[in-house]
């Protein structure tokens, strides 16, 4: 086991069983593995920051050397910050290999002593990214077995709060057109 605090850094929108394996290999290898989820306010993320969060704790309730925290700004300095001397990202197919390693050498620019360690998911994982899980829940297809399950049934709760939302506002919608033709037919 290496000794020092190592940072595994991303959006988490929502975590996946990809992120949840990565944390399960880095907490072995690192004596202590921060999981510090971004605070980016120019995105539209479908989970907030506390969502994220709480869903994370859950996960990793069983890992005791895994913590959670929150960071915005540059992502080296925070990792200063804790005193972390590692970055951790997962590479799951030669296609994230060109955007991490640019990433992985601009945080090197920005803080020399900061080194990045990649590591790869279950190969079952390897196609496996929030970004598609949450287009395919959006469009009503399944994510099991891409998710944890409790991650599953949050993705679950909020799109049918969505879509409820979304009923509501078609009938009112209706409903103000029907009040509208009603109004123009006594006119006539
Ligand atoms: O899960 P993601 O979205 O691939 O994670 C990307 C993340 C959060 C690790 C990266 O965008 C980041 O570190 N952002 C913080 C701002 C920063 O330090 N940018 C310079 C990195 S080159």
């Amino acid at each position: 086991m290496n000794k020092g605090i190592a940072i595994y850094p991303g959006s988490f929108d929502p975590p996946t069983n990809g992120h949840l394996d990565l944390i399960q290999r880095g907490s072995k290898i690192f004596e202590e593995l921060v999981v510090a989820i971004l605070r980016n306010s120019e995105k539209t993320p479908m989970f907030s920051v506390a969502e994220r969060l709480e869903m994370l704790k859950e996960l990793t309730a069983d890992l005791k050397n895994v913590r959670l925290d929150t960071f915005h700004g540059l992502m080296v300095e925070y990792a200063k910050s804790i005193d972390a001397i590692c970055v951790l990202r997962g590479i799951r197919a030669v296609s994230d290999y060109e955007y991490e390693l640019q990433m992985a050498l601009m945080n090197r620019k920005l803080e020399p002593t900061l080194e990045t360690v990649f590591m790869m998911p279950a190969d079952k994982y390897s196609y496996v990214s929030s970004r598609l899980v949450r287009e395919v829940a959006q469009a009503g297809g399944p994510v099991r077995g891409l998710v944890p399950e409790v991650v599953e049934l949050k993705l679950r709760e909020k799109l049918d709060a969505a879509n409820r939302l979304e009923e509501g506002r078609l009938q009112a919608r209706a409903a103000r057109a029907a009040k509208h033709k009603g109004k123009e037919g006594k006119r006539k």
